[in-house]
């Protein structure tokens, strides 16, 4: 395996915003992984695992090895008449795994159709969407550990899933290393359409029959299409804040001032209400704002895009912006859900 050094990282960040590593490697199987890490013990540099960055946002110039993740391998463990264990990679893209799973009849992640990045990032921030999440279907995954160099499993228990949150999103940066996911999927259909948008999509193309899997991830593209901008046209990390949790005292205040806000239950937090961080910065301007390059989507507000050449330090210095002046009007703090990488490790 081949470590370069001084590697431009922007093609490999999804906001394409301009970076360099001091070394960069690609990783393809445990013995890479395994030189990786001495190399870096050698060096005595930081280290970042990179999978398809949809959801990093560089600020400078990273001093470190970025470690790209591109471990093969979609693995069938178990099968019986109800379900399938699968093991896959985590450098596999998760978009195909999920059109894969389909192809064979394997269920319960249709709902999360199109979302970029690897299958090894997706349990970092748990990703859901369209009311599936991949602690649904999560059975366990395997990590490196960087300190020791040993290879840990976690069960879904040890990884304390949440709204866009597992254990792995508070660790020191580098310090598990996620090699393997094992995904449980149904070999029967298990629908989920009650999701507002999707159910209603679902209802529009096809009435009122019970959709198959392929058709829900067919209307789930098709929403995403026509909501989310792709980066490859316009370069942004779909939502750039997480949606906000508050309590129904703050709620009532808002409700008091405003009809008709969009909210999403929380499961496990009774009290507690969701609302979207799009609603309040669109309430409050935001949507197709600039400032230079770096802009806010017009479709949608919780999207940063960068229209060309926006730095990574611009588009913080615009976040910054939105996340003042909706803590001004509302008294709410959006927090990031993009990981924001600057200087020694971020
Ligand atoms: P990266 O951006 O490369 O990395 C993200 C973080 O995970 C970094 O901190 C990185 O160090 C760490 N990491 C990556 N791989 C590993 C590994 N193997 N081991 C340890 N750490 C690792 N997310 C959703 O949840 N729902 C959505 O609907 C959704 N829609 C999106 C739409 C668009 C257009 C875009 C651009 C992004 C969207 N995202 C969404 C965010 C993004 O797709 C997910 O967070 C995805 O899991 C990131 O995968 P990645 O491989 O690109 O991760
Ligand atoms: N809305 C506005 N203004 C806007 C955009 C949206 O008022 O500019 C309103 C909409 O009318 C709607 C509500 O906000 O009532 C929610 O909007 P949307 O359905 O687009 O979903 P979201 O809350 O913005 C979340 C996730 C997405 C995920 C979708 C579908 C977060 C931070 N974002 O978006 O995930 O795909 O729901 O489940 O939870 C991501 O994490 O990167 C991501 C794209």
């Amino acid at each position: 395996m081949e470590i370069f050094a001084d590697f431009d990282l922007t093609p490999c960040n999804t906001f394409a915003v301009a970076s360099r590593a001091r070394a960069f490697c690609t990783v393809r199987e445990q013995a890479d992984l395994l030189q990786a890490l001495a190399y870096a013990v050698e060096q005595d540099l930081p280290l970042l695992v990179l999978g398809g960055g949809s959801n990093v946002l560089f600020i400078d110039d990273y001093p470190g090895l970025v470690v790209h993740m591109a471990m093969p391998g979609i693995e069938r463990l178990e099968q019986d008449d109800n379900r399938v264990l699968l093991q896959v990679g985590a450098g596999e893209n998760w978009h195909n795994l999920v059109m894969w799973c389909l192809r064979k009849g394997f269920y319960g992640i249709e709902n999360l159709a199109l979302i970029p990045g690897t299958v090894g990032a997706a349990p970092i921030q748990n990703i859901g969407a369209y009311g599936v999440e991949l602690a649904t279907v999560f059975a366990c995954l395997t990590a490196l550990e960087a300190n020791s160099g040993e290879f840990w499993t976690f069960q879904r228990d040890d990884c304390q899933f949440g709204y866009r949150d597992s254990v792995f999103k508070h660790g020191r940066p580098g310090e598990l290393i996620i090699t393997t996911v094992t995904l449980q999927l149904s070999l029967a259909p298990v629908p989920v359409t009650d999701y507002r948008t999707l159910h209603e999509e679902l209802e529009r193309r096809h009435g009122d029959s019970v959709p198959s899997p392929q058709q829900v991830a067919d209307a789930v593209i098709a929403i995403r299409q026509s909501k989310l901008p792709d980066p490859a046209r316009l370069p942004n990390c779909g939502s750039f804040f997480k949606n906000p949790v508050i309590d129904q005292a703050t709620f009532q205040t808002l409700s008091a001032r405003y009809d008709r806000i969009p909210v999403f239950p929380v499961p496990d937090q009774p009290g507690q209400i969701k609302i979207p961080a799009a609603w309040l910065l669109d309430q409050a301007g935001w949507k197709g704002r600039r400032q230079g390059a770096a802009g806010v989507h017009r479709e949608q507000a919780v999207v940063l895009v960068n229209h060309g050449g926006a730095s990574g330090a611009e588009l913080l210095a615009l976040a910054r912006d939105m996340q003042a002046a909706v803590l001004d009007r509302f008294g709410i703090a959006l927090e990031p859900e993009v990981r924001i990488v600057q200087g020694s490790g971020g």
